[in-house]
């Protein structure tokens, strides 16, 4: 089964609006659907430290981003 890649960014920026929580979200998802996502942090996606915090879900960026935002967008992108 290939993996989807879920980045979150952990630079301080990204630290300070709420990364941690991001994180935290992630390790909550439901068994199956955490299974097929492998985690990573960066500690930054694409100079976007003005709309942190940000993740890259399978190669696309997303900003300002919350649990809910980042549940919602795996949930409609994942492979
Ligand atoms: S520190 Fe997170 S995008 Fe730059």
């Amino acid at each position: 089964m290939s993996k989807n890649i879920l980045k979150i960014c952990i630079g301080t920026p990204c630290h300070l609006m709420g990364a941690a929580n991001l994180l935290e979200s992630v390790e909550k998802f439901d068994c199956k659907l955490r299974q097929k996502i492998e985690l990573k942090t960066s500690h930054c996606i694409d100079n976007c430290c003005d709309q942190a915090p940000v993740a890259e879900f399978n190669g696309k960026v997303y900003q300002n981003l919350n649990p809910e935002k980042l549940y919602k967008i795996i949930r409609e992108n994942i492979k």
